[in-house]
């Protein structure tokens, strides 16, 4: 007898199979002539399978007449054509094993429709709802799409560390790593804490990114990609902002703005083209439950071009867009997420990269231009998400750097490693990060960040 997942079961050529089939009821529905229907569900697929129960099974009064939503069972039976709508198989029952009951007195997932926000409350039950299953399935595919995009482009899968002592993005948003007493640490004779005793012997750091290290490796191995959690410690409750997310950071030597761009542009599509291809079930679940304009997004992606615009033009554009933002627009403050989203759906229509921001407004390793007053920073907007891609051209001039380094008052001392490269056969390089979540977001419709990750961090989240 074979092990099939309701997956399998589906399909039209298991009929005949004789097949064990283990997972939770959905539901369980007694007819009239003497057996019970059961629909069960193992992850593997949006869809149910229907399993016949019959009267004579051993135990059928003593068990499976008890079954409600989330028991769990093993099903040993016959794949047999189904007339059913909606399912070309369903299983005859030889066996029903019961593993485990669900009192439905306190299961918390009744039949009803719950709302995002309870469901959050469950975080370690809501994958056994359809719509958790689904995205999971689907951020799966991206991780997936992701790693075979880089292999077949040549880049080299590079695990870069968690804890670090280097701020990459000079926000000031690091989470310390330390097995110092917070309220009592150890101090010098001057007063000042002593980090001589602390672990790392220094102040060390949750990462906020990869990819200072990333540019050590793409400066000898040519390209290279992390892909990995990181943190912020930044207090912004809203639909896209996680404390903890996982980013995809390719970093490459010989590439420059352009060659970024190219890269993100192609990276993108690859995902949807993916996602399109294997998730069509959970897909049309999105479109119809969550998000009616999912498809059609996502179909953009894959046909057009990204549209691209220099941050100055972009300036320009939003000026005279006539629309009322709620934040100024000016040249020299940062796009905030209501400009993002409106290049991106009401300007452009399709997923657009500004580029060449001010250099006042981005870190220290963004490469200068000509003007002087710009750096060689990349983003993509997509429609419905706003940033999910933030990259650059790095400065791989040793003195432009140090000035840089010092008009952020950053210690040079800190990162002579990082300036290293530049003393050491130097070389024109760039490289972005993704957001997976957003791309989840992008790909899925969900319309909150912390439903489309395992178990979201949040300020004041994190219980489970
Ligand atoms: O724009 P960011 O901060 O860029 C970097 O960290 C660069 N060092 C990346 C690089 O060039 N290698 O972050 C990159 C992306 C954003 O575009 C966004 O998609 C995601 O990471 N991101 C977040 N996602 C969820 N929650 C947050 N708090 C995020 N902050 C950034
Ligand atoms: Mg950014």
């Amino acid at each position: 007898m074979d092990r099939l997942s309701v997956r399998q079961a589906r399909q039209e050529s298991a009929i005949g199979q004789q097949a064990r089939l283990q997972g939770w009821v959905r539901t369980r529905r007694d007819s009239k002539g003497g057996f019970s229907f059961l629909e069960l569900n193992d992850g593997t697929c949006l869809a149910n399978i229907q399993v016949i129960a019959d009267a004579a099974l051993e135990n059928y009064e003593s068990e499976i007449k008890h079954l409600t939503a989330g028991c769990s069972v093993t099903v040993e039976g016959q794949v047999k054509a189904s007339g059913g709508k909606g399912q070309a198989t369903e299983v005859q029952a030889a066996r029903v094993v019961v593993h485990g009951l669900a009192d439905p007195d306190s299961y918390p997932l009744q039949k009803k429709r719950h709302s995002m926000e309870k469901l959050r409350e469950w975080a370690h039950l809501r994958p056994r709802t359809n719509t958790f299953g689904a995205v999971m399935r689907v951020r799966n595919q991206v991780c997936r799409s992701i790693h075979d995009f880089f292999q077949e482009d040549g880049f080299l899968y590079l695990n870069t560390p968690i804890i670090t002592a280097s701020d990459c993005e000079g926000a000031g948003e690091m989470f310390r790593v330390t097995t110092l007493d917070p309220a009592n640490p150890p101090r010098t004779d001057q007063g000042e804490v002593d980090y001589t005793q602390d672990f790392f012997d220094r102040p060390s750091y949750l990462t906020v990114s990869g990819q200072l290290e990333g540019e050590v490796y793409a400066t000898a191995l040519g390209k290279v990609y992390t892909f990995g959690p990181t943190f912020r410690a930044e207090n912004s409750n809203t639909s896209r902002h996680l404390a903890e997310f996982w980013m995809v950071e390719p970093e490459a030597a010989f590439f420059d703005l352009e060659d970024n761009m190219d890269l993100a542009e192609r990276f993108l599509k690859r995902i949807v083209t993916d996602v399109l291809a294997n998730c069509e079930e959970d897909l049309d679940f999105f479109q119809q439950r969550i998000d009616n304009e999912v498809r059609d997004r996502l179909g953009k992606i894959v046909e057009g071009g990204f549209a691209r615009t220099t941050y100055t033009d972009a300036i320009a554009a939003l000026e005279s867009s006539g629309e009322s933002f709620e934040f100024p627009v000016s040249w020299g403050a940062d796009l905030q997420a209501e400009h993002e989203r409106y290049l991106a759906e009401k300007l452009h229509g399709r997923p657009v990269i500004v580029h060449d921001y001010p250099a006042s407004i981005k870190p220290f390793y963004m490469r200068v231009n000509d003007d002087g007053k710009t750096v060689r920073a990349m983003d993509v907007l997509a429609p419905g998400v706003g940033e999910i891609i933030g990259g650059s051209q790095r400065e791989e001039r040793l003195d432009v750097l140090e000035r840089r380094m010092a008009e952020q008052d950053l210690n040079p001392d800190d990162y002579w490693w990082y300036l290293d490269l530049r003393r050491y056969g130097t070389v024109p390089h760039a490289g972005f990060g993704l957001g997976l979540e957003r791309m989840v977001q992008f790909v899925t419709g969900m319309a909150n960040i912390r439903d489309v990750i395992p178990f979201p961090r949040t300020p004041g989240n994190a219980e489970f």
